[in-house]
């Protein structure tokens, strides 16, 4: 996919996350010399499998397997400082050297306890939950936006935060006893903690920008890596079961501090089917044995919280809305293999609403709801495709099916998964 005039790829997910960004992004970092990450914190679980070895990175780029890419975490990151170092000793002790090549945006906003007690303490006290991580995501992001965030860069002089902790720890204690918690945020604590992990995050701070300017300016290839899906972005995901950031390709210039005329190609990573974790609609979700079939084969459970996932038939509405709003300019379809029992498969093409056809992706919950997903029934292949290399070797049923998801999402397929290995590609 990189090549001489494509030299930065911003890699997203164009449904409710887990579409298996974490397998293409390892697949791409292989050409690139720069993978970021630019928005999201440990909420993400990205997965990545190399020979018989399982890595599940939440906050690392997942580049960071390929010893000689650098790997960014943007401003647009919101890093919780001990996730963070866990996952360097974790990649370190199993023989990763990923310390020396990680890099972190001066301006990037931390995640600290008191964002994970409300996080909890909110989803507990919510008429209907959003079903979050509780990883602090949403309340790390409104202190951001309310000019109320620490950020890397203020670790550099630790004095001067003691008082806006204080701030902000009486103020999460308040809201901690409105939600009925009993927990409270112990500020003398989170500067004991913020006092240990300082110089490790000081140590590895730069101007992520920058880097990627000059990268790129001297002919290296740069790889945004986004997290989550677009239809969990803030913006243009099923609001309000969304998460707090931009996870669709405009957020990436912005998460990493370049301009949008750096960027070359948008990657929408799809699976072959749906899912999605957490609440929230989900059009073409299946119920009862079929769905318990389908995550069963899938393998379905969050990475991160180890949630059961809720299945669905693949729906062209929402990679169209998300083609739409990335720019996409390819697709990488993952999981196929899932499907190669299947006698028959059902794509959903469009909605209806109140019998009247919808043009686009309705913006209101309620009408989500109440969508009734117009579908084709498409023949399965009833054969394996793991060990499939080329798209001349899929069963023809397959490259049907492709082909579909093509012409229905309007975005040309450039990757197929069949497996978790990092092999397990066919590349058109
Ligand atoms: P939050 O990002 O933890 O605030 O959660 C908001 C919504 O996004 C919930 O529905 C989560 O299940 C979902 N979510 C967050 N991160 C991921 C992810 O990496 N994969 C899939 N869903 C996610």
């Amino acid at each position: 996919m990189f090549s001489e005039s494509t030299r930065c790829i911003v890699l997203v997910g164009a449904q409710w996350g887990d579409e298996g960004k974490g397998k293409i992004t390892d697949v791409l970092a292989e050409q690139a010399t720069i993978v970021a990450r630019y928005q999201g914190g440990a909420n993400a679980g990205h997965t990545v499998e190399v020979g018989d070895e399982q890595f599940i990175l939440h906050l690392i780029p997942s580049g960071a397997l390929y010893p000689t890419v650098r790997c960014l975490l943007g401003n647009g990151v919101v890093i919780d400082p001990w996730t963070l170092a866990e996952e360097v000793e974790m990649l370190e002790g199993r023989g990763i050297d990923i310390a020396r090549r990680l890099g972190i945006s001066w301006r990037a906003h931390l995640v600290l306890p008191y964002h994970k007690l409300l996080d909890g303490a909110s989803e507990s006290s919510r008429g209907v939950q959003i079903g979050t991580t509780r990883r602090g995501i949403g309340p790390a992001y409104r202190d951001k936006v309310a000019r109320a965030g620490i950020r890397v860069c203020d670790l550099a002089d630790l004095s001067a935060v003691r008082s806006t902790i204080d701030d902000r720890c009486a103020w999460a204690n308040n809201r901690l006893s409105a939600f009925g918690s009993a927990e409270r945020a112990n500020a003398t604590e989170i500067m004991d903690g913020l006092e240990a992990v300082a110089p490790g995050l000081l140590a590895n701070a730069v101007e992520v920008g920058d880097e990627i300017r000059v990268e790129l300016d001297s002919g290296g290839r740069a790889l945004l890596e986004g997290a989550q899906g677009s239809l969990l972005d803030v913006d243009h995901g099923t609001y309000p079961f969304v998460t707090s950031s931009n996870t669709t390709a405009g957020g990436a210039a912005v998460g990493v501090g370049i301009g949008p005329t750096l960027i070359d190609d948008v990657l929408g990573v799809v699976k072959a089917y749906t899912t999605r974790v957490g609440n929230g609609p989900l059009p073409t979700e299946l119920e009862g044995e079929a769905a318990e079939h389908l995550r069963v084969l899938g393998g379905e459970y969050g990475a991160t919280t180890g949630r059961p996932r809720r299945p669905g038939w693949f729906d062209g509405v929402v990679v169209r809305h998300a083609a739409a709003v990335n720019g996409l300019t390819a697709l990488a379809v993952t999981k196929l293999d899932v499907l190669d029992t299947f006698d028959e498969l059902r794509l959903g093409v469009a909605y209806e609403l109140e019998d009247a056809e919808q043009s686009g992706f309705p913006p209101r919950t309620e009408q989500l709801d109440s969508v009734r997903p117009v579908y084709e029934t498409l023949p399965g292949w009833n054969a394996s495709t793991t060990d499939c290399r080329k798209i001349e070797a899929l069963p023809e049923n397959a490259r049907a099916y492709l082909s579909r998801i093509e012409s229905v999402s309007g975005v040309p397929i450039r990757y197929v998964s069949v497996g978790s290995g990092r092999t397990q590609i066919v590349t058109l």
